[in-house]
């Protein structure tokens, strides 16, 4: 194999990898259009997560037509084990804890890292989708705040506890030791970011953006 076929195959595979992603993100709204039901939320939150289900569909399908264009062939989804999803009633600080981890912190990093592919790609087609992913999740991270925000208006108790699973998250996190080989340093010409880029990117959007974000949310309820 020559190394530009090597290349080729590392990205065809991260592509997929990055399809399957936006593929499970798919059912993440579903659910939590039924905890927004369970815990009363207002209806323009339903609304906003009807609206992000559908953007993740639209993601799924972009990232699984670069995957195919690359390998050459069709390649789409397989059946995905969801036993288990949802079994009983949602409860405040779990769903709370939950848009926290993987809506404000997922989707507030994954829409830098996505504004660092759409200015970086080689491809026009990654370009494409790095800016529409850009937006769109963009609008996802802004969802989940929306939703804290009337939460702990209402659970103004879930407060110190956010703050401290926020607090947990930012310590569990870390650079790309520079010691380890990085299979994907290689591939920005086929749109895909390094692990150093995701995880540096990473961090930067932790401390510039989601910890100023968070006292605001929080730091108001806690005093009051
Ligand atoms: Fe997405
Ligand atoms: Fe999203």
């Amino acid at each position: 194999m020559t190394a530009s076929d090597d290349r080729r195959l590392r990205a065809t595979q991260a592509w997929l990898e990055i399809a399957l992603a936006e593929h499970a993100s798919i059912p993440s709204f579903a659910r939590f259009s039924i905890e927004l039901v369970a815990l009363g939320a207002p209806p323009d939150l339903l609304e906003r997560s009807a609206r992000a289900m559908e953007d993740e569909v639209r993601h799924t399908k972009m990232a699984f037509a670069i995957a195919s264009r690359l390998a050459g062939k069709s390649l789409g989804p397989s059946a995905i084990n969801v036993e288990g999803a949802l079994v009983k009633q949602p409860e405040w600080r779990e769903v709370c804890r939950s848009t926290l981890l993987d809506g404000c912190i997922g989707e507030g990093v994954a829409t830098r890292q996505a504004e660092f592919g759409a200015a970086r790609s080689g491809s026009p087609e990654a370009k494409g989708f790095w800016k529409t992913v850009a937006r769109e999740e963009a609008r996802h991270a802004e969802l989940a705040w929306s939703f804290l925000e009337w939460a702990v208006q209402q659970k103004p108790e879930l407060c110190g506890y956010l703050q401290r699973e926020l607090d947990r998250k930012v310590e569990s996190m870390g650079l790309w030791p520079s010691d380890l080989e990085d299979e994907l340093a290689d591939l920005m010409e086929f749109g895909i970011l390094s692990r150093a880029d995701l995880g540096r990117i990473a961090v930067e959007s932790v401390a510039e953006d989601i910890i100023p974000r968070a006292r605001e949310v929080f730091a108001p309820v806690l005093v009051g």
